[in-house]
């Protein structure tokens, strides 16, 4: 799939939306690369631009509430958009049919059926969407994923997370905060050390007696892969001692040998032979920006293109299913359910026209042609 390439001179003109945390990383983000510019920010409350423009110290940065709006006003070139999960439905569909490329934070959209509709609205438009999924970029991931590729067949992929934050706020009164706010990095990471999608999960969710979290703050999934690996998440929120890093603690357990990594340091591998070398993809979001901006100028293909993302949040809400209903869940069930609700409730008629001409989900992710 080829996007329009992007040749003015001088840096790409970037627009910022939702002015929270995350907005504010993207804005110093943006200030720190080569090839961008920030123009603007925008968000619905005029307090929180404000704020975050007054830390850029961009004098007379352009503001608004409204990404499109603003991109006109300043003459922007993409849109970065890290609002909430609930608002990336509606802010990048808007911006993609203004004809803005568009990268976002994940996950790709609040439900499938809504990453779905955005892949439609990215191939009807033929602008990119690129979902940020930071935790991939990062130089010691790419070794090891190097490093099993030199092992023979792959049997496990295990990780796990085992923090104690105390957040306050939305994370503490939510269902599954684990799952469903932080699980989809190593979710998303497995799926790039394996190079292989999800076929199934059996997932339990539970809450430890002592968790200050409302919902459930643990959960332990078993993912059959595609080519009969196992990935097998391990998790906690509310564990204190000996914490994991927040990437988390992994074990690649292959045919001929064992990948182990911290999630922070180099990895180790028995049999200890030298690790080839790699790229570095660059650090978290700043590594995502570098690949979008490539993207965007030479037409390269990204890791998060919007089809390939989509698959990430599909494993969490397999997970969070098969833990509500008790039994394994197969993922094309979700793909299905989720292909159904995105033709109910699809609004725009050539979006829908673009979904109902897929094969098949599964084919339209992996942006094969109709046989
Ligand atoms: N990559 C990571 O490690 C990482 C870490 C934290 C958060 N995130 C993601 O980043 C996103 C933002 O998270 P956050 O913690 O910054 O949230 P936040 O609640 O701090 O900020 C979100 C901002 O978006 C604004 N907003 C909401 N709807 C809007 C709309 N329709 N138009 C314009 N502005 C709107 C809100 O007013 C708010 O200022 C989420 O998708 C979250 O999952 C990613």
């Amino acid at each position: 799939m080829t996007s329009p390439t992007i040749d003015t001179e001088g840096p790409l003109r970037l627009v910022v939306v939702g002015a929270g945390g995350m907005g504010r990383a993207w804005a110093r983000t943006i200030q720190a690369h080569d090839d961008a510019e920030l123009v603007g920010i925008a968000d619905l409350a005029p307090a929180a631009a404000e704020a975050a423009a007054a830390e850029t110290g961009i004098r007379g940065l352009a503001l608004g509430s409204d990404a499109v709006e603003l991109a006109r006003r300043t003459g922007a070139d993409a849109v970065v958009n890290a609002t909430i999960p609930e608002a990336h439905h509606q802010v990048t569909t808007a911006a993609l049919l203004a004809g803005l490329p568009v990268l976002g934070e994940k996950p790709v959209a609040a439900s499938v059926a809504e990453g779905l509709s955005l892949a439609a609205a990215a191939e009807h438009t033929g602008q990119l969407f690129m979902v940020s999924q930071s935790r991939r970029y990062h130089r010691s991931l790419h070794q090891a994923k190097r490093r099993l590729e030199t092992l023979g067949a792959v049997g496990v992929v295990a990780v796990d997370f085992f923090k104690a934050p105390h957040f306050g706020g939305f994370r503490d009164e939510m269902a599954s905060p684990l799952l469903l706010d932080m699980a989809i990095h190593q979710f998303d990471m497995a799926r790039f050390l394996l190079d292989a999608d999800p076929v199934s999960v059996s997932c339990e969710e539970y809450n430890p007696a002592w968790s200050w979290y409302t919902g459930d703050a643990a959960a332990t999934a078993v993912f059959a892969m595609e080519g009969g690996a196992r990935f097998v998440f391990n998790g906690s929120w509310c564990s204190p001692g000996f914490e994991t890093s927040w990437n988390g603690s992994w074990r690649l357990s292959a045919e001929r040998g064992t990948v182990l990594w911290d999630g922070e340091g180099e990895p180790g591998a028995d049999p200890d032979e030298a690790v080839p070398t790699v790229d570095d993809p660059g650090r978290e979001i700043a590594g995502s920006l570098r690949e979008f901006t490539a993207a965007l100028r030479h037409g390269s293909e990204p890791m998060g293109r919007v089809h390939a993302n989509v698959m990430s949040l599909a494993m969490v809400e397999a997970a969070t299913q098969s833990a509500s209903q008790g039994r394994r869940v197969a993922i094309d069930d979700v793909l299905e359910r989720s292909y159904d609700a995105a033709l109910a409730t699809e609004r725009n008629a050539e979006v829908l026209a673009v979904m109902k001409a897929w094969p098949s989900v599964r084919d339209a992710l992996s942006q094969k042609e109709p046989q």
